[in-house]
């Protein structure tokens, strides 16, 4: 059995070829311990690009794990044309190839995907109602793949974070240490995921062939001031002013939605829940 994952470079894919990597055979079925994972990126798989990921069906995967995406938010803000090619039009390029393929498909998506206007956490059958560029493309590609795969999984997820790499936790840490002090913004508000936790969750659902809408996240949510004010305890770091700002004062491209933590309801009723996150983050350090 091959299981492909495209954009294997990002935290994400790095994440699932380590969990994968680590995946040892136990008592009971377990598809993918013998499984072959095949790592696809750019330049030689850029899902714009058909004819690249169309070769995908020669390799004759069960799975393809797209993780693939512009995912800078500003920067798809400011050029919304490319955010549709890369995470609409890119997304439908994969599950035209899974659909040659017979092969079943991840498709990681975002809280983004939501308003943020909610008074509670966002369930997996929500209406979905994006309000930027990154979000609108986003969602796109799950109908796109949705409409052409009958097996696919679309796992929604929001602020990941990893050990190293360019992220909320090592930006924090660089800013602490740059500026002695953090001015954050107390209105955006998500669930911090920890990759490693993701990548373990996204396996073990491949595992169930429960096809389906999953919101596949570490337990809780806050603010990003909560998040950093965490970040710099958890490291040491508690000596650090955080200063909260409001979203107003802190300009960028994008507009995020205000309050969009996803609750992971569907993922829980099959066993598959993620620890809270600031367990995960304690692991992180
Ligand atoms: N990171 C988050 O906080 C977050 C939150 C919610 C949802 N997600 C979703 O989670 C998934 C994985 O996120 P991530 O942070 O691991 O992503 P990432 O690192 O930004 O991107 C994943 C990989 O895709 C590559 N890529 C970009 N354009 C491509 C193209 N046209 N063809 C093929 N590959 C391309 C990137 O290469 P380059 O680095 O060279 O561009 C990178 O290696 C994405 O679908 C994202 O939308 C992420």
């Amino acid at each position: 059995m091959r299981l492909v994952v495209t954009g294997a470079h990002g935290p994400l894919g790095k994440s699932i070829q380590a969990a994968h990597s680590g995946l040892h055979p136990r008592p009971g079925p377990c598809r993918l311990a013998g499984a072959e994972l095949i790592p696809v990126d750019v330049p030689d798989w850029d899902i714009t690009d058909p004819d690249q990921v169309s070769r995908l069906a020669d390799v004759k995967p069960a799975v393809v794990i797209h993780c693939a995406a512009m995912t800078d938010v500003d920067s798809c803000a400011r050029n919304p044309e490319l955010a549709f090619k890369v995470n609409a039009f890119g997304t439908q390029n994969v599950a035209l190839a899974c659909q040659r393929a017979n092969a079943a498909m991840v498709c990681v998506s975002t809280n983004e995907v939501f308003d943020g206007t909610a008074s509670r956490p966002y369930l997996e059958f929500d209406a979905t109602h994006p309000i930027n560029p990154y979000g609108l493309s986003k969602l796109a590609g799950e109908q796109m793949a949705s409409r052409l795969l009958h097996r696919l999984y679309i796992v929604r997820i929001s602020w990941l974070f990893d050990r190293g790499g360019n992220n909320f936790v090592s930006k924090i840490l660089a800013g602490a240490d740059q500026r002695g002090q953090l001015q954050v913004v107390s209105d955006e508000v998500a669930n911090p995921t920890y990759a490693p936790d993701l990548a373990a969750a996204i396996l073990h659902l491949i595992e169930t062939e429960h096809y389906g809408i999953y919101h596949l996240v570490n337990k809780g949510h806050c603010s990003r001031y909560e998040f950093a004010q965490e970040i710099v305890r958890q490291a040491g770091r508690g000596d650090i002013p955080v200063h909260p700002i409001t979203s107003d004062q802190f300009q960028r491209a994008s507009t995020p939605p205000a309050f969009a933590p996803l609750d992971n309801t569907v993922g829980a009723s099959l066993g598959i829940e993620l620890r809270p996150w600031q367990e995960a983050l304690g692991d992180c350090f």
